[in-house]
């Protein structure tokens, strides 16, 4: 059975789905995107997503051409015709389609932005067993644009960050600038040392995860001291624990960098703790 998909306020099977040549995420990158999980049939920090993709969109000067209610009733409506009950939902808004190519952004009045909304299906998402093993991670140098804050669909050189990973027999890579650690490929970093757990500030430099966000929260409220600050490679191999979360993985141990075994090279208490929690919490409030 084929999926239905969502383009631009029509559910369509996904073979039937289409965009111009002209759009400006085709030619340009020029869009941006968000993923939300789905648990139990329900979404996970929706109204976290949505907030990121509004500041995502007005970070480049982009109008949102759907409103919020729209957006949600069209995560649920995509959840219920695929009968996602563990999952993801991807959603990609473009500055759409102008007719031909050029680099000046056309007028929002006659151009309105494409919105695609596709689902992922994922049986066994929350019990996933990469998480009882931890992921390998390997290090390569930073070298996306200035503007990781903003979730756009460049996502070439996060690709090439996974083929490289996978190359060296690998799961992910961890992005390094100025010899500090950035954030993974499509995960924020964490290290964990005598009962702290670490992790880059917020900044333009990496994405605002929204996971990010509640695991920092629910640390705090555990009694967990975190710290917000750079670390590097060499500490990061020479911590407890090592983690990463994002929306698709929720969080996740690495237990090898580069080669180096962190602690025992086994998943650690903190980040399953935390993993549990986070999953446990978000089950609270999704919708
Ligand atoms: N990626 N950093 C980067 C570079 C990311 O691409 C992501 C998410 C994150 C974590 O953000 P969040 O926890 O809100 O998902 C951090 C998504 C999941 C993806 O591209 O599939």
């Amino acid at each position: 059975m084929s999926r239905i998909v969502y383009v631009n306020g029509e559910y369509l099977p996904e073979e039937e789905a289409k965009i111009s040549v002209f759009d400006r995420g085709f030619l340009m990158a020029d869009g941006v995107y968000e993923v939300t999980s789905v648990l139990g049939g329900k979404l996970i920090d929706f109204e976290g997503h949505a907030a990121r993709l509004a500041r995502s969109l007005a970070e480049l000067d982009m109008v949102q051409p759907i409103s919020h209610e729209a957006l949600l009733e069209a995560h649920r409506e995509l959840v219920a015709r695929n009968n996602i009950d563990e999952g993801l939902v991807y959603l990609q808004i473009t500055r759409g389609n102008p007719g031909d190519r050029d680099f000046v952004f056309p007028d929002p009045e006659t151009t309105p932005g494409t919105v695609v909304m596709f689902t992922q299906s994922k049986p066994g998402l929350a019990n996933s067993p990469a998480a009882k093993t931890g992921l390998k991670v390997i290090s390569i140098p930073d070298q996306r644009w200035a503007r990781r804050d903003i979730k756009t669909v460049q996502l070439l050189y996060p690709s090439m960050g996974k083929m490289a990973a996978m190359a060296e027999g690998a799961d992910d890579s961890w992005f390094v600038e100025d010899g500090v650690v950035t954030e993974g490929t499509s995960n924020n970093a964490y290290i964990v040392k005598n009962g702290k757990i670490i992790t880059r500030a917020l900044s333009t430099d990496i994405l605002h995860g929204i996971p990010r966000a509640a695991v920092l929260r629910y640390a705090a409220e555990a009694q967990m001291e975190v710290v917000e600050r750079d670390f590097t490679i060499a500490e990061a191999q020479d911590a407890d624990e090592a983690f990463v979360t994002s929306a698709t993985a929720f969080v996740m141990p690495v237990v090898e960098i580069d080669g180096s075994k962190i602690g025992p090279g086994a998943p650690g208490p903190v980040a399953t703790r935390l993993r549990e929690i986070y999953i446990e919490e978000s089950l609270k409030s999704a919708m």
